[in-house]
């Protein structure tokens, strides 16, 4: 293929220079003095015209060849990635010396399917390029010599040149359904992606503290993108990085110590930690002695010495026990990291750091800059009593990440308040060469605050920060209430009741974030993710549930997959069956554009599409005719399989998402 290139980009140098030379042939024709047409000038006419014509002989061939190279397709594409191959090869082909222009594919609004399935836009931007150069090319000459270049593809059907200079692509049906038999036959495999080392460091909430809304976002968010990456098949690390380290701690031994003095022998029952956390700190903010006390256990923490140890590890026993019983709730796994983990890392990267020289003085501190020229705001890396900070666990982290973990791909799932303090980590990790950019990506994926329905902060009537697990009590509350209202504890078994009913409480708390724009703030309303219309978990769990109902009723002998697929065509004539084969086929697009820059609500949007596509198919085209008694009387097999490729899509979907499909509702 290169050595081809190679002499296509000699023949197209020839081709400008024998434009040249016509071009200024006909300026001398043209021109009057010249009336006597010189001997010379039209033998050099007839010769040009004779090296063109070999030359569109020359190029067609090696394009014949070049097809001939047909491109494969393996069994889970995505469509637009294999289609960028296609008309990447396609300017190699027909423009060498523009080879290394991005290919932009788009797909083409369902509403316009007449012009194609997919586009290639490149002929409008290669033109304008070409023109810089002297060369007048019309986009729609470009695109047609990009069509003719085109390696043959299993997928593409047919392609045309259209407007201004598109490449429109029409996909094959019969790809279309040997892809769809694929997903039934062996599940939805992933894409095919660069595997990485990632870690996902999400939830981090602290110990002691309540865990809150943004916390719970960062659950949500973090869990859904550790399901899509190991999905892709990526190596993926699930961390919490728990706010487990730090004077508060020193405070909370001495106090315990105080209240429960024979807290090494019994368990001390401390049933609210927020409630103990506050009356600490009242003793720490009025009494000197307890005051000197708390700091002195810090010490004593810090050094290892066991009842400290022991006290520190009692109570983060309490926090820890209220968070992972929300991760039970939530079906979260995360693998507990907190910042005493680092102590010892600390300890070592200040060394670095020192050994660096990228530590100084500042009124008794230790900071960094982590630009040379000294901008934006300096890392405290030592306080002045000699203790570490949020900024220092978060450089030894990033280190042990690096080099310990080996991780090339590092993500935090903060609120976007953090963002100076991440960018100032990764900057100064760069510094000090911990970080190599060019081979570490380290990403954070900042979310905004969730509001009430007032638009302000989201907080209880009363004003209080909401309680975490009060709220998804709540949840839990209007989701059988919704239940309810539609008659169903009537219809379900009990269990299928508290099945239902937790699929539709977390399903929505955890859609109705996702769904958003991440980096926007969001509104948190019960009644609007509860609504059973539009872009929500309710909608979508009920569509799920409607298509598998459509098959439970079925015989064996009627819908036995196995042998179905073995014996049955899936039919794509209607232009509903074909709008919801080739929506489905989004899938894997949908998948690597998520992961790219990591917004699931792209992944919430093709859910969407894909119910409503499906409403729309169902509702004109029979998948099972019965007579007016209810017996069955037809069944149209290839859509029966074409509803079981669409509940294997949403359920893959779903999974990521972290909604529960349930088959009655
Ligand atoms: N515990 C922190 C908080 O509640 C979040 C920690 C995020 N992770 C990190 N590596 N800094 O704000």
């Amino acid at each position: 293929m290169s050595e081809l290139t190679w002499e296509l980009k000699k023949l197209n140098d020839l081709e400008r220079k024998t434009e040249e030379l016509s071009s200024q042939i006909k300026a001398v024709t043209k021109d009057d003095r010249y009336t006597e047409i010189d001997d010379d000038l039209i033998k050099l006419q007839v010769k040009n015209n004779k090296l063109k014509h070999r030359l569109s002989l020359i190029r067609e061939s090696i394009a014949k060849e070049a097809k001939s190279d047909a491109m494969e397709v393996t069994e889970s594409i995505s469509i637009t990635e294999h289609l960028e191959n296609v008309f990447a090869r396609a300017i190699a082909l027909a423009f060498p010396e523009y080879g290394n222009t991005p290919v932009i594919i788009a797909p083409v609004n369902s509403a316009s399917a007449k012009y194609g399935d997919y586009q290639c836009n490149n002929a409008m931007g290669l033109a304008k390029k070409m023109k810089e150069m002297g060369l007048n090319r019309t986009p729609r000459e470009i695109a047609n010599e990009l069509q003719k270049s085109c390696p043959l593809s299993p997928i593409i059907n047919k392609m045309e040149v259209g407007g201004a200079g598109f490449v429109n692509v029409f996909l094959s049906k019969d790809y279309a359904a040997q892809a769809l038999k694929n997903i039934l036959r062996n599940g939805i495999k992933p894409p095919r992606v660069l595997k990485k080392r990632v870690l996902v460091d999400f939830s981090s909430p602290n110990i002691a503290k309540q865990m809150h809304v943004g916390h719970l976002r960062s659950t949500i968010i973090g869990e859904s993108i550790c399901r899509l990456l190991e999905f892709l098949k990526h190596d993926v690390i699930r961390i919490n990085h728990l706010g487990d380290w730090g004077t508060q701690f020193g405070m909370l031994i001495a106090h315990l110590e105080e209240r429960f003095p024979d807290f090494l022998n019994k368990s001390p029952p401390i049933g609210d930690l927020q409630h103990f956390y506050k009356e600490s700190k009242k003793r720490f903010d009025t009494d000197e002695e307890f005051k000197k006390r708390a700091y002195n256990r810090v010490v004593s923490l810090q050094s290892g010495e066991p009842n400290s140890r022991k006290a520190w590890q009692l109570i983060c026993d309490v926090s820890r026990k209220e968070f992972q019983a929300i991760y039970n709730r939530l079906d979260v796994t995360v693998k507990e990291r907190g910042e005493s983990f680092y102590q010892s890392h600390m300890l070592s990267v200040v060394d670095l750091l020192r050994k660096k020289k990228m530590l100084e003085q500042d009124e008794g501190r230790q900071i960094m800059w982590s630009d040379e020229d000294r901008s934006g705001v300096p890392l405290t890396i030592v306080k002045s009593d000699g203790g570490f900070t949020y900024d220092t666990s978060d450089m030894a982290a990033i280190r042990h990440r690096i080099e310990e973990e080996h991780c090339t791909w590092i993500i935090y799932v903060v609120d976007s308040g953090q963002s100076t303090h991440f960018n100032t980590i990764f900057k100064a990790a760069e510094r000090c060469c911990i970080l190599n950019p060019t081979v570490h990506r380290v990403q954070h994926v900042q979310f905004g605050v969730v509001l009430g329905e007032d638009g302000k902060k989201f907080k209880t009537r009363s004003g209080d920060t909401v309680k975490l697990s009060d709220l998804l009590n709540e949840g839990m509350k209007r989701s059988l209430e919704q239940l309810c209202s539609r008659g169903r504890e009537k219809i379900l078994t009990a269990q299928e009741l508290i099945k239902a009913q937790e699929a539709v409480a977390y399903g929505c708390i955890k859609y109705s974030d996702l769904c958003h724009n991440r980096i926007s703030d969001y509104v948190f309303s019960f009644d609007k993710m509860l609504d059973d219309r539009g872009n929500t978990a309710v909608y979508l769990l009920y569509t799920y549930t409607r298509i598998r109902s459509i098959t439970r009723n079925l015989s064996d002998d009627f819908c036995n997959l196995e042998k179905i697929l073995d014996t049955v065509e899936i039919v794509l004539n209607h232009e509903k069956e074909w709008k919801l084969a080739k929506t489905l086929l989004k899938m894997h697009d949908i998948l690597v554009k998520c992961s790219k820059d990591l917004f699931l609500h792209f992944l919430c949007e093709f859910c969407y599409e894909v119910c409503t596509v499906f409403t729309e198919f169902y509702d004109s085209c029979y998948c099972i005719k019965k007579n007016k008694d209810g017996e069955i009387v037809e069944i149209n097999r290839s859509r029966i399989l074409m509803c079981e490729a669409t509940a294997a899509v949403l359920r893959q979907c779903f999974h990521i998402l972290g909604l529960k499909p349930v088959s009655k509702l």
